[in-house]
């Protein structure tokens, strides 16, 4: 008789209260896990996109590419050829496994690096396991009057861009 009174009395000065201990152990643990699933909620109901960049590429002036070059952008992976023909622009991109190309000024030719195919400046295979040309690419001038390239459209080769 005296523990229980001993024990109501330690209840209600709030020592020995092992009822509401467990009940706060519980709603934390709740609490938790409704915030771990509010989290994944949110992971999965957030749309899954990756952002490439645009493929609009600005090459600036088209007097800054002399007569009869052709100039590389490796970020763009195009090929940019100013020709007597006018200008026209080229994926850079081996047509045979994707390998990025090179140009030879020495060969005068464009060179894959990985299976020796080998492009004519007009992007024409000259030789290797390359299956179709070096695809010409959309160009135009801006109405600020830079050269713009369109590396999301092939066009069909030998529309050039006069100026
Ligand atoms: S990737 Fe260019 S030849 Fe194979």
């Amino acid at each position: 008789m005296a523990d229980e009174k001993q024990h109501a009395t330690l209840i209600a000065k709030g020592e020995l209260n092992r009822r509401a201990f467990f009940a706060k152990i519980g709603l934390g643990s709740l609490g938790i896990a409704a915030v771990g699933t509010a989290g994944f909620a949110y992971q999965f109901l957030s749309p899954n996109v990756l952002y490439e960049p645009s493929p609009i590429v600005n090459l600036g002036k088209p007097e800054d590419f002399a007569m009869d070059t052709v100039t590389m952008n490796p970020d763009a992976a195009i090929y940019l050829v100013h020709s007597a023909e006018g200008y026209f622009a080229m994926s850079a991109v081996c047509t045979h496994l994707g390998c990025l190309t090179a140009w030879s000024q020495e060969l005068g030719i464009i060179k894959c690096p990985c299976h020796g195919s080998e492009f004519a400046r007009t992007g024409v295979k000259i030789e290797g396991p390359a299956p179709k040309p070096l695809p010409w690419l959309r160009t135009w001038v801006s109405e600020e009057g830079d050269l713009m390239v369109d590396r999301s459209t092939d066009i069909h080769p030998l529309q050039f861009l006069r100026i």
